[in-house]
């Protein structure tokens, strides 16, 4: 990983690589600690490969061990009935490698046969209509992996997955059925080779994603993200004092895009008699997977029920302390949240080079989102200049058909008359500040159309008092630092 290679810290949704400067290819993963080493699997989409493995002592740097399960990965059929293809189901490349997509493969130590199983999600390379979980295993622990095939889980879709081990050695397979909308929870045999049987159904109906399951003293936490893709949304965690007994509610964890993340697994990290928990999330690049990066982040236990996801731009993990310490170094940048709508205003630039703002979903890599904040020369009053092209937002009256409207733009240099001059006002603030223009004393408001529910407006408006029977205040933004 070229970003910690000093061991300083690990940078967040960097570009990550091994000890011979290769990418870490490992999305969608799974680690396992053996003999002072971290095992991390996760997909590999490069020449007929499916899933890799990466070893590390410290967390930061990683010895690549190669594919463990490949389109070459020898195959043998199992005691019960399943599609042994892994290989060509076409003969086109489908963008991903060739063969099937193997997403998710998670993998757990049987004690009873000394064998790692592998569990993942196959999908045959063409669509994700299959929607099957498919088996291989292994003698050791980053060896060739011997590929037992696929299969509908009692008939069921099965699509994101992972795996828990319970401290009796039980181990469990979840997985989302019925197109997403269920999380299915089966317990596994003895072997961990086949399922036994499908235990309890989770949220049915609320399609639910990429589960993560832990526990902690006693109490089972479930994280699983929302249903958008490859698109980053708010995830959610339960919790339980069975597995397969009641859950809680799903509450919300993280922010609105989970830091533009989504849960891929979670670790524990043990040392000196306590346990920390290192949560591994995928941040996908929709447009280009092999883009995608990740992210570790330290989970705190505000009680022994809540589960807290805080970000941090770098951590630094120290093995022996079990310490997993954030990071954070305000970089004089912000970003400018509506509290209403959950978009961060950006830059948009048009067709011509026209630029306006508008409100986006957070997206970490958005520079388009990054503003800085500067005093203005009246004493108060500030200036919001975006960070591409700064320019700064302010207000123009027009002329509108006889009627006048104000309109919010981006202006270039600043203007002697105040109309990119703004007041923050945190007056009767339950969260968010008031942003009002210094000429016309209209506040910055944030708003969907009927349309594009994705995008927020934003504009100026006459100040309202807020009604909160119509939900979060369209008028009041947080400022928040980048770091
Ligand atoms: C979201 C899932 O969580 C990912 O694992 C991946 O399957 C994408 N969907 C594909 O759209």
């Amino acid at each position: 990983m070229n970003e910690m290679e000093n061991g300083a810290a690990i940078r967040n949704g960097t570009a990550w690589m091994d000890n011979s400067g290769e990418p870490i290819r490992a999305h969608g993963g799974w680690m396992l600690q053996e003999a002072g080493y971290f095992y991390w699997f996760g997909e590999d989409r490069t020449d007929g490969k499916k899933v890799s493995c990466y070893r590390s002592r410290d967390l930061y740097h990683w010895e690549s061990r190669g594919a463990v399960l490949t389109l070459a990965s020898k195959a043998s059929p199992v005691y019960y009935r399943t599609s042994l293809a892994l290989v060509m189901v076409d003969q086109e490349d489908n963008g991903f490698g060739q063969g099937a997509v193997i997403e998710r493969p998670k993998v757990l130590r049987n004690e009873r046969t000394g064998k790692y199983v592998m569990w993942m999600h196959w999908e045959n390379g063409r669509n994700y209509s299959d929607a099957r979980c498919a088996v291989a295993t292994c003698d050791t622990i980053d060896g060739e992996y011997v590929y037992h095939g696929s299969f509908n889980p009692i008939g069921h879709m099965s699509r994101d997955c992972t795996v828990f081990q319970d401290s009796d050695g039980s181990a469990y397979f979840i997985s989302a059925a019925r197109d997403n909308a269920d999380l299915l929870v089966y317990r596994l045999s003895d072997d961990y080779l086949s399922i036994e049987e499908h235990v309890k159904t989770l949220w049915p109906g609320q399609y639910r994603e990429a589960p993560a399951v832990m526990k902690r003293n006693g109490i089972y936490f479930l994280v699983t993200s929302a249903c958008t893709g490859w698109l980053p949304n708010q995830g959610a965690y339960a919790y339980s004092d069975s597995l397969t007994g009641r859950w809680s509610q799903l509450i919300p964890f993280g922010d609105t895009t989970t830091y533009d993340t989504q849960p891929a697994f979670i670790v524990p990290l043990q040392s000196q008699g306590e346990t920390s928990y290192l949560y591994v999330g995928d941040r996908w690049d929709p447009s280009h997977y092999h883009h995608s990066s990740y992210v570790f982040l330290p989970i705190s236990f505000p009680s022994d029920k809540e589960l807290k996801l805080e970000w941090a731009d770098r951590i630094t993990i120290d093995l022996t302390t079990g310490q997993i310490e954030p990071q954070l170094t305000p970089s004089g940048l912000h970003r400018i949240k509506s509290c209403g709508t959950e978009r961060y205003a950006a830059v948009e630039i048009g067709n011509g080079g026209n630029a306006k703002v508008g409100g986006h979903i957070l997206s970490y890599a958005s520079e388009a989102q990054k503003w800085m904040v500067e005093p203005a020369e009246e004493e108060g009053y500030i200036r919001i200049r975006s960070r591409t092209d700064g320019r700064c937002l302010a207000v123009k009256r027009l002329s509108d058909g006889g009627l006048l409207r104000d309109e919010l733009f981006v202006l270039e240099g600043s203007d002697a008359s105040g109309c990119s001059e703004w007041l923050m006002d945190d007056r009767n603030a339950e969260s968010g500040v008031l942003i009002r223009n210094r000429t016309t004393g209209k506040v910055l408001s944030a708003g969907f159309g009927t349309e594009d529910r994705r995008n927020a407006h934003i504009h100026v408006t006459d100040e309202v008092e807020h009604d909160p029977r119509k939900g979060r205040d369209p008028q009041r933004f947080e400022i928040l630092n980048v770091y």
